[in-house]
């Protein structure tokens, strides 16, 4: 195993009605930005339960934050901060609203140009404390540092990670889930899938039970994702699959163990040139990844088909095509696609985004940064 160090700070209050825990978490004295999206929290009863919770506190709002969120849109909740001295920041939605939440709490305090902490990895020094109560199992972004805003101007969707910004509490309340249209379950299941993938097919430390964990997010997932979509879905499954997106990006599983991420980073582009939601995009590479790196993941590749799939079967080679199509038809099972032509895009897209990964320095990706822009050109050619 390699060395680490491990902390998350995030104080997680799950379960129904547990939304009425901000009222304790953040301090009476305190002026409070609500951040949130498009309006979702208006018509499920989420805002409501939010206003509820901080009666008593001094409250702003600041609506509008997109999904896969802006510089742009962000600015104009610092300027707000600035202007109405606010000191704390409650993002009510999924990983575009916590994520931006992020970015904002970190720009307020920033001195300098707020854009510098993503295109030029400028430290973050400190950052206006933040809660969260989650919308969408998806991201992990309720309970990490890590935060992703795309620049409109120029189609760059980067990413920064900072202590500060971690979320001090997160609410995860399942039934919130019920709201969720099927394109967003979807995504939600893929997303930690994958997240989870990203920590786990590499190669072996000897990290058992950072393997098992993974290991166990995944059959989870497997188990109740494709449920979601029929009239098993209860609040139980809801809750299996909201926790399971949390674990499988707060910092756990991947602590001690190699972490890969080229799947995201290719993902990120292909989302800010076509617009393809996050999971979408993930859905869409992985695959062809997985079969292009095969012999550098060759070892973890046959213990995720044994002990993901059941696959014991055959050559290596046999095994690991089995276990990639197993993967790809748990996608289709919970109503993800996996092809860009699926999308209406066909071959531009390749040289498009391999420009744009030359572009951002992604030219040797994944845990042993052996994923070069050929590589990349490969696994987006057969993706198609
Ligand atoms: O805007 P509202 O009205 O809230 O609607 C949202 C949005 O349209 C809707 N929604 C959320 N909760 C709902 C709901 N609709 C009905 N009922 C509910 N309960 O869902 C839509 C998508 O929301 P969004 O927040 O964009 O989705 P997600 O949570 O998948 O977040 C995606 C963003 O997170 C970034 C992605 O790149 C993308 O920008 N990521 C953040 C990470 C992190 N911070 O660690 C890691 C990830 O790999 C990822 O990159
Ligand atoms: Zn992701």
């Amino acid at each position: 195993m390699l060395n680490f160090s491990f902390s998350n700070k995030t104080r997680i209050h799950f379960g129904t009605q547990q939304i009425a825990q901000v009222s304790n978490e953040i301090p009476l004295d305190a002026k409070v930005l609500i951040t949130y999206g498009g309006g979702s929290i208006k018509s499920n009863g989420v805002y409501d339960q939010v206003i509820s919770a901080l009666s008593e506190h001094t409250v702003f709002e600041f609506s509008g934050i997109e999904p896969n969120p802006s510089y742009e849109t962000s600015m104009k909740a610092v300027a707000l901060i600035k202007q109405e001295n606010i000191d704390y920041i409650l993002a009510v939605g999924g990983g575009s609203v916590i994520d931006a939440s992020k970015f904002i709490a970190a720009a307020a305090l920033f001195d300098g140009e707020p854009w510098d902490i993503l295109a030029k990895k400028a430290t973050v020094e400190a950052a206006i404390p933040l809660g969260a109560v989650l919308t969408l199992p998806a991201t992990g972004s309720e309970s990490n540092g890590g935060a992703v805003v795309s620049k409109l101007a120029t189609q760059d969707k980067l990413a920064f990670m900072s202590a500060h910004v971690l979320p001090q509490f997160a609410v995860l309340d399942p039934s919130v889930m019920n709201s969720l249209p099927p394109r967003q379950l979807s995504n939600g299941i893929v997303d930690a899938f994958i997240h989870t993938i990203e920590q786990y097919l590499t190669y072996d430390v000897n990290g058992k039970l950072q393997d098992r964990f993974a290991e166990g997010i995944l059959l989870t997932l497997i188990e109740e994702g494709p449920k979601l979509f029929t009239d098993q879905k209860t609040d139980d499954v809801n809750g299996n699959v909201m926790w399971s997106a949390t674990q499988a990006l707060n910092g756990l599983i991947g602590s001690g163990v190699p972490q890969d991420w080229a799947t995201h980073m290719i993902g990120h582009e292909i989302t800010a040139t076509y617009k393809l939601d996050h999971a979408q995009t993930l859905a869409i590479v992985l695959p062809r990844m997985m079969w292009e790196m095969r012999e550098t993941k060759e070892g973890k590749l046959l213990q995720y088909a044994s002990r993901v799939w059941g696959i014991n079967e055959g050559d290596t080679e046999t095994r690991i095509k089995a276990a990639i199509e197993k993967t790809e038809q748990f996608f289709h099972s919970v109503q993800m696609k996996t092809r860009f032509s699926d999308y209406q895009l066909g071959e531009e897209v390749v040289d498009v985004i391999v420009g744009h990964l030359e572009r951002h320095g992604m030219t040797h990706l994944g845990e042993k940064q052996l994923v070069t822009l050929e590589h990349s050109r490969n696994i987006l050619a057969a993706s198609l």
